[in-house]
């Protein structure tokens, strides 16, 4: 039965960690999967968290099947954190949202129903994206294209190529956009460039997917929420995919969300049954533990503020990570200009290494990142930085 099955790649970024973990060099670094450590080198758990934990253990809760779409209430917890509490999408119930598994499962269920709604689409997504992106809509049935988006030259963005790029995609494209905090590059839009952009897709009758895994590790919770909220007002229907994983530091409990703006109550009665049946046919309904430890945190005053400064924290960390990379990379006598890098957003860099010098810091170093030279800049701490800063010098 399987002898004419070939051996797939492994994962570009996850299959990092496979042979990290194999690795036993003690002096390792995993720069390659987008998680934060913290300056200990761990993966924090959230005091928010663990409090929200502590009241659910003593509940006792039941595990009974959750409703198809999740838990109601942190559905509403994410609707509120993307457009905003206030919003008038959210009052005139536009908004479906879904409890996804993880942002990828977000993504996956969105595929899915778009491939039912626009099965001749193409998707397009930014040059470079998240390797899994393509993967995902490819693997949903649809032909990929990309967009220009980043400009080596700058360490911008290419803003007259991303615009004439997406006017020249067939009508009624799905385009696929990083909201903040751009994976893998940590180069992101002005809000003046989402203006644009948002008038190509109007005029083309594109169909706009933000994905939004990154909330509040760029500038702050809402302020990384602009891109979504001037979609918001646009009168445009669009699709929004986000992550828990990192801003709440759940990695493995996989909480994610879909939510899909429609252009009334009772269109969105009518998406959310699709949803729900694209979500019933994949895995059912979604876990309990996770959403509901962040439907807690997020609709209690005290726990939320917690989370708040907790988030606040990794979000300065990766900040000073990212100065003190810049300072150290020049003292090392690199030879080349870093300073994009305290420019760019979230947990990357796109660190403009080649594939032979990524390959250099693992087998030389111990220092694992992604072949296109991203780094994850939220794994550093005061303790690895020398070795890596060192390591980059060397090999570049
Ligand atoms: C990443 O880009 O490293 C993260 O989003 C984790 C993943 O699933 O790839």
């Amino acid at each position: 039965l399987f002898s004419a099955v070939e051996m797939a790649p492994r994962d570009p970024i996850l299959g990092l960690n496979e042979a990290f973990n194999a690795d036993t060099r003690t002096t390792k670094v995993n720069l390659g999967v987008g998680v934060y450590y913290n300056e200990e080198g761990r993966i924090p758990l959230l005091r928010a968290v663990a409090e929200a934990e502590k009241a659910r253990i003593a509940a006792h809760a039941p595990r009974g099947y959750l409703p198809i779409e999740g838990i109601a209430a942190y559905d509403q917890a994410v609707q509120n954190l993307l457009f905003g509490a206030d919003s008038a999408l959210i009052t005139d119930s536009r908004v479906v949202t879904a409890q996804a598994l993880g942002g990828t499962g977000a993504l996956k269920i969105g595929a899915d129903f778009l491939k039912r709604l626009l099965p001749d689409s193409v998707v397009a997504i930014s040059d470079p994206s998240w390797e899994n992106h393509r993967a995902l809509f490819e693997s949903a049935g649809f032909p990929v294209h990309n967009y220009r988006y980043y400009d080596a030259t700058t360490n911008g963005v290419n803003r007259a190529g991303l615009l004439e790029d997406l006017k020249a995609l067939p009508p009624r494209s799905i385009v696929v956009l990083h909201a903040c905090c751009h994976n893998p590059t940590g180069v992101d839009l002005e809000l003046d460039d989402w203006k644009a952009i948002l008038e190509v897709l109007r005029e083309r009758e594109h169909v706009p997917f933000l994905d939004i895994a990154y909330q509040g590790f760029g500038d702050g919770i809402d302020q990384d929420a602009s891109a979504v909220r001037l979609f918001a007002q646009s009168g445009l229907q669009f699709f929004v995919s986000s992550s828990f994983s990192k801003s709440f530091s759940l990695y493995g409990e996989r909480v994610g969300a879909l939510s899909i703006v429609t252009a009334s109550k009772e269109e969105a009665g009518r998406v959310l049954s699709q949803i729900k049946r694209v979500i019933r046919t994949n895995y059912s309904n979604p876990p309990t533990h996770g959403a509901t430890v962040v439907a807690s945190v997020l609709n209690s005053p005290e726990l939320r503020a917690m989370w708040e400064a907790e988030l606040a924290e990794m979000r300065d960390r990766i900040r000073a990570m990212r100065l003190a990379m810049v300072e150290q990379l020049a003292s090392q006598g690199a030879a080349r200009d870093f300073s994009f890098v305290a420019r760019q957003r979230g947990m990357f860099s796109y660190s403009g290494l080649s594939a032979e010098q990524v390959e250099r810091l693992k087998n030389e170093f111990g220092i694992y990142a992604v072949g296109t030279g991203r780094i994850c800049v939220a794994a550093l701490n005061t303790r690895n930085l020398a070795a890596v800063t060192s390591a980059i010098a060397q090999v570049l």
